[in-house]
């Protein structure tokens, strides 16, 4: 399909799950005499078969890019386009509940701030920050808009609960800051604690860095029904020039970084059920600063596993743990990559696989993706590293089917790339700026790549767009055409489905995630219990469809010693043995807990 349309930028999104609905807003700006010309097409496609102009439907007005489309959560159909009124202070959305196909237009009494946020329970309910800091809730979708705060500086939201924090004296100061919540979209809004310098929520946890009184040093603490109650973390305190991070969490657990200060790194600690108790996990963790660039990825596609970087003797040097953080290690060499020969210690460091990620993409390395994982693609991972000799500035495309354990060299240089069908698809584009491309590759899982000509006029490649959840055969290849004549934004659609056949039975393997040694009864054992699953064999040529579901046998194994973390210990790399933490020694191990004083037991 070919858009003919001049527009600077081109920005997509899937409006609900399974609907195959894109639609493709195109900006234009020209920034003349402080004047701002701008122009904006929408267009509304379905799984690439029909593209259709609806610009129409917006009345031809401008809509700010920098917003996007807000698509609301939990696929109920509804969009979100925020517009600018030239002449006129005013700012008008555009908002659609029936997935796109029709939108009614209502003036905001504010000028946005901030993307409107959808709450996820209830897609009706929006809120949005102003620019001049107040909150902004609506209970029908934005036709009647509340005030519900003023000074506000920061606003999160969970399920019908809506944190935020507000400023006494009408200025953000961070440390000076009162953390209040609304349970009922700002009939009653509580103050749950104050002197917050930020706070953040991750899994069932809420967390708020708080200052302790001394100068300007704060300390992570932590509520988990929702800020009635607090403990404090048990991690070391920070002062103005360091920062916290939560890397990851889930109901069960956290990943804090705990910056040091002026060095580009910190230290990666996790925490117990409860959110207060941590152990360190990870030092020389690469963060560079707060909002900044780290390489910390949750592996979705297999319970337990994480990657990321260290800086190691001035190197930065990825690494993985494969049991939620207890022991990290260098990745894998690839099984079909040589080392580097001028490496220092060709066996050792330089020669293990380093991961490209957003560090790398922050110091404009050409790394055109992120490593990519999906919860129903088990195993599977696709990434850009460096592993090989000749490819020490250019990244190379590299696979993993399990988890991480073992690599393979897949494609040569850096390359977009996207997970279809449930991982039974792989596919990439070469990402060059200055060469035109024609061709997609496809593979299963890597092994083989198959290459098809999609164009006869090669194009200017931008990006691959697939239905998120990895579950469609359908990928999107954007990217324009460039003549004397115009320049015209055009976009391919390729159902894979016709190159393979359906699935049967015998098209799937048992896999036992985590095994690396099949003579040992506890093989594939993590944290409390192996997994089996069901997964495609490499070389079948079939497809899981898009009803598949990760089918997983989990069975319980015996505890081991590795399986167990205490408080003020930590274990030695390639050993399960637990040393006491030196910084710890002979500190009498108390804490402040429920407004009681507990004493840590370690065993
Ligand atoms: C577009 O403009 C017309 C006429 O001004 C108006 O009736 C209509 O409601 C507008 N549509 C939208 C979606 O704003
Ligand atoms: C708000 O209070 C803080 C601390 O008392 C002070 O540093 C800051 O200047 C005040 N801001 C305004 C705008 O009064
Ligand atoms: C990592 O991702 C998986 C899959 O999405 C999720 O279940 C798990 O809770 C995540 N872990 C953390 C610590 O965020
Ligand atoms: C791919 O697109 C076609 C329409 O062209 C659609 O019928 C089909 O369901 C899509 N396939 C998947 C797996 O999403
Ligand atoms: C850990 O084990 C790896 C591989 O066996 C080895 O290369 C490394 O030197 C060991 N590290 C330490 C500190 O013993």
């Amino acid at each position: 399909f070919e858009f003919h349309d001049l527009s600077g930028s081109v920005s997509l999104a899937w409006v609900g799950d399974g609907t195959g609905v894109i639609l493709a807003l195109t900006t234009f700006q020209v920034p003349f005499f402080m004047v701002r010309l701008g122009q904006s097409k929408l267009y509304r496609e379905n799984y690439g078969k029909s593209f259709e102009d609806v610009t129409n439907l917006i009345n031809n007005t401008f809509i700010r890019s920098e917003f996007g489309i807000a698509i609301s959560p939990s696929n109920s159909g509804k969009v979100i386009l925020t517009a600018e009124v030239s002449g006129d202070l005013e700012t008008r959305i555009f908002v659609s509940d029936d997935f796109g196909k029709s939108f009614t237009d209502q003036n905001l009494p504010f000028t946005p701030l901030t993307q409107i946020m959808y709450n996820p329970e209830d897609s009706k309910v929006l809120v949005v920050l102003s620019s001049t800091y107040d909150l902004w809730l609506s209970e029908d979708f934005g036709s009647n808009w509340k005030k519900i705060h003023n000074m506000v500086c920061l606003v999160k939201g969970r399920k019908n609960t809506i944190y935020f924090t507000a400023s006494l004296n009408g200025s953000c100061d961070r440390g000076m800051l009162d953390l209040r919540r609304t349970t009922d979209y700002g009939e009653t809004i509580k103050t749950v604690a104050s002197k917050i310098y930020s706070f953040g929520l991750g899994g069932r946890f809420l967390f708020a860095s708080i200052m302790t009184g001394k100068g300007t040093l704060r300390v992570i603490h932590v509520s988990v029904d929702q800020g009635d109650s607090w403990n404090m973390a048990q991690l070391p305190p920070v002062g103005h020039e360091q920062f916290y991070s939560i890397l990851a969490a889930n109901d069960e657990m956290v990943f804090m970084h705990v910056d040091e200060p002026g060095t580009g790194f910190g230290t990666v600690y996790v925490s117990d059920d409860r959110g207060t108790v941590y152990s360190k996990s990870l030092e020389r963790h690469l963060y560079t600063t707060t909002g900044g660039d780290t390489d910390f990825t949750n592996v979705t596609s297999l319970r337990g596993v994480f990657i990321t970087s260290v800086l190691a003797e001035n190197s930065v040097q990825s690494v993985v743990s494969f049991d939620q953080g207890g022991e990290w290690i260098p990745l894998q060499k690839p099984a079909n990559s040589k080392c580097d020969a001028t490496a220092k210690d060709p066996d050792k460091l330089q020669c293990s696989l380093h991961i490209h990620a957003a560090y790398s993409t922050s110091q404009k390395l050409n790394i055109p993706m992120l490593p990519l994982t999906e919860p129903n693609a088990v195993g599977l991972i696709i990434a850009h590293s460096v592993g090989d000799a000749i490819s020490v500035m250019r990244p190379d495309v590299y696979v993993s089917d399990d988890g991480g354990y073992t690599w393979i060299k897949a494609l040569d240089g850096p390359h977009h790339y996207a997970i279809l069908d449930s991982g039974g698809l792989l596919v990439a584009v070469e990402h060059s700026t200055t060469n035109p491309v024609n061709k997609i590759f496809s593979t299963d899982e890597g092994q083989c790549w198959n290459e098809y000509t999609f164009t006869n006029e090669p194009i200017y490649f931008t990006g691959l767009a697939s239905e998120p959840g990895a579950r469609s055969m359908n990928v999107s290849i954007w990217g324009y055409t460039d003549s004397f004549i115009s320049q015209y934004w055009t976009s391919f659609t390729i159902d894979f489905r016709e190159l393979l056949t359906r699935n049967g039975d015998s098209d799937y393997v048992q896999w036992l995630a985590h095994s690396d040694d099949l003579s040992d009864p506890n093989d594939g054992c993590l944290l409390g219990y192996k997994e089996t699953f069901l997964r495609l064999r490499k070389d079948s040529v079939c497809w899981n469809g898009r009803d598949y579901k990760v089918n997983t046998q989990p069975s319980p194994c015996l505890c081991t010693l590795d399986d167990f973390m205490d408080f003020g210990y930590y274990r030695k790399e390639n050993s399960s043995e637990c040393v006491e933490q030196p910084d710890l020694q002979g500190k009498v191990l108390e804490f402040c807990l429920q407004g009681k004083e507990e004493l840590l037991q370690t065993s």
